[in-house]
C-alpha cells in the first residue's frame, strides 16, 4: 500500500484505500474512496466517500469527484472536471438525509476534457471522450467523442 504523506497539507482519511504506487499531490483532501495502482491525484482535487479511482487513472487538478462515482481503469480527468450526485439538491434534503444519490460509472481508458461537467446517473463508454467544457447528461457511448452544452457526438 502508498506510503500517506505525514505533511498536514495533504487530507487523506484513515479510512481511504490507498493502492500500490499512487501519486498524491498537495491539497488533495480524500475520504472514504478507493484509488487504485499507479493512479496520480492533482492538487485541489476531492473525492469523495464511496467513489473508487481503479488502477493508472490521472485526476488533474481541481477536480471533484462526489460519492457514489465508479471510475475504471486508465482513465484520464482533465482539470476541473465536476461529477454530480444530487439531481435536485435542497438544504431540507441534505440536512435530514433523505436526497437521493444517483451513481455514475466511466468505464476503461475514458477522458474526460477540464471543465467538463457530468450530470448523476449516466454511464460512460469504454475508451469515450468527452470535449472540455461539455455537460453530459445522458450515457456516452463506447469509443465515442462527445462535446459542447449539451454534450452532442462529435465523432466515432
Ligand atoms: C472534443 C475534442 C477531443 C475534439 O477534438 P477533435 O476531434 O480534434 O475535433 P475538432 O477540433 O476537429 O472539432 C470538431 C467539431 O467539434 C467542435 N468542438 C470541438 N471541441 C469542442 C468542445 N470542447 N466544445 C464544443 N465544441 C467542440 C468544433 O467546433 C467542431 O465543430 P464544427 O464541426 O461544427 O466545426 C477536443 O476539442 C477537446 O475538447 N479535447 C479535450 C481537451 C482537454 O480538455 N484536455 C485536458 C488536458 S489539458
Amino acid at each position: 500500500m502508498t506510503e500517506r504523506p505525514k505533511s498536514p497539507l495533504f487530507q487523506i482519511a484513515e479510512d481511504v484505500v490507498l493502492g500500490e504506487r499512487v501519486k498524491l499531490n498537495p491539497f488533495v483532501n480524500l475520504y472514504g474512496c478507493r484509488i487504485g495502482d499507479d493512479s496520480m491525484i492533482g492538487t485541489f482535487v476531492e473525492i469523495q466517500r464511496d467513489a473508487t479511482i481503479s488502477a493508472r487513472c490521472r485526476i488533474q487538478s481541481h477536480s471533484f469527484i462526489c460519492s457514489g462515482m465508479t471510475l475504471g481503469d486508465d482513465m484520464f480527468v482533465g482539470h476541473g472536471v465536476i461529477f454530480i450526485n444530487d439531481r435536485h439538491p435542497s438544504t431540507a434534503t441534505a440536512r435530514d438525509g433523505t436526497w437521493k444519490l444517483e451513481r455514475t460509472e466511466v468505464r476503461d481508458a475514458a477522458s474526460i476534457g477540464s471543465g467538463a461537467l457530468i450530470m448523476c446517473g449516466v454511464t460512460i463508454g469504454a475508451g469515450a471522450t468527452i470535449g472540455a467544457g461539455a455537460v453530459v447528461l445522458q450515457d456516452v457511448a463506447p469509443c465515442s467523442v462527445v462535446a459542447d452544452v449539451p454534450a452532442r457526438l462529435i465523432s466515432r
